[in-house]
């Protein structure tokens, strides 16, 4: 397998195999960790990081993931460059294309990540955009193996906002590696019409399925994984909240969810999650509200049930896989 040269932008680029093999690469990465062997394959090379929106373990985890590798980062924080206020993407992709080897991107629409891609000239990173976040799927993807020990044939249900990034790129790597993806929400947080046509078109040659339910009990019984993210996106107006509280609530991850889904069911979320009031937005929902918990209960958060954190620590040794692979590490 050759990823060298190639930028990680949504997983609809990639291959089954492909995915398959960042996986692999990402497990393959954690026990050289874990065992104390050195991986500095990539010294002498340096990436960009670019937020425009903020984060905690997608930026870490290319900091950390960089300096296990070997290799320099600069930081360019969500105020703290001239990108697309005073320079455009194409003209900041050729700048820094000719200073760094990798360049990450995290921010808006899915078309300036694609942009940046066209004209630097490297390999580039989608950290997360409105439509996709696909290094957090192969992180999550590990974590399913972990648990569960496959892919094909598994049940995996998506609740609450499914028409955003995290359920989007779900539902196609779910298709690609023929995972059964029920999105079980209201409708009118279903992802969108083309996006599910892409994907039942690609389940035909996985066997992967995929179902849209407002029925809870359907939706979640037999489960292998329930997962959810947060009702209100980064970028998205305050001004939903309310209108997503009245829509989702019926959607939230509680013990009846679980109690659908197989005893042996993992829960997931790509956090953060609010399950209490110990975040500023969790405390100013329960003042407007009178919520304590929103996407997902307390209960089961904490629940033994709950792979929230192996899931968070995948993210570096995953994003260590598609830096390693697609700077060509494993082709020397
Ligand atoms: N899951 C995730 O991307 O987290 P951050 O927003 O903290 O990077
Ligand atoms: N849907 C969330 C994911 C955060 C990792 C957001 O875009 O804010």
């Amino acid at each position: 397998m050759n990823l060298k040269g190639r930028h990680f932008l949504k997983l609809l680029d990639y291959t089954p195999e492909e995915i398959c093999y960042l996986v692999d690469l990402a497990a393959e990465l954690k026990e050289k960790k874990k065992n104390g062997v050195a991986h500095d394959v990539l010294k002498g090379k340096n990436i960009a990081l670019i937020f425009e929106k903020t984060s905690t373990r997608t930026r870490c985890s290319f900091e950390v993931a960089a300096h296990d590798l070997g290799m320099h980062v600069t930081y360019l924080d969500p105020s703290g460059s001239q990108i697309g206020k005073k320079e455009s993407i194409p003209d900041t992709a050729r700048v820094l294309g000719r200073m760094y080897d990798g360049i990450e991107y995290r921010g808006y629409g899915q078309e300036i990540v694609e942009s940046l891609a066209e004209y630097a000239g490297v390999p580039v990173w989608n950290g997360l955009t409105n439509e996709f976040h696909p290094t957090q799927m192969i992180a999550d993807m590990l974590t399913i193996r972990e648990k569960l020990g496959k892919f094909e044939g598994i049940k995996f249900v998506y609740m609450g906002d499914a028409r955003y990034n995290m359920g989007n790129s779900l539902m196609v790597t779910c298709a690609k590696l023929g995972i059964n993806f029920v999105a079980c929400t209201n409708q009118k947080y279903f992802p969108e019409a083309e996006l599910v046509a892409t994907c039942q078109e690609i389940c035909k040659e996985t066997g992967g399925s995929i179902t849209l339910t407002e029925d809870v009990q359907e939706g979640c019984s037999g489960a292998d994984v329930i997962y959810t993210d947060v009702w209100v996106s980064m970028g998205e107006a305050t001004d939903v909240w309310e209108e997503r509280i009245c829509d989702l609530m019926p959607y939230q991850v509680n013990e009846k969810a679980m109690f659908f889904a197989k005893d042996s069911a993992i829960f997931m979320h790509c956090l953060p999650a609010f399950h209490d009031l110990n975040t500023t937005v969790g405390k100013e929902i329960y003042d407007k509200f009178g919520i304590r918990e929103m996407e997902v209960t307390d209960a089961v958060f904490e629940s033994e049930q709950s792979v929230v954190f192996d899931e968070a620590e995948n993210r570096m040794h995953s994003i260590k896989a598609i830096m390693y692979a697609t700077l060509g590490a494993d082709q020397q």
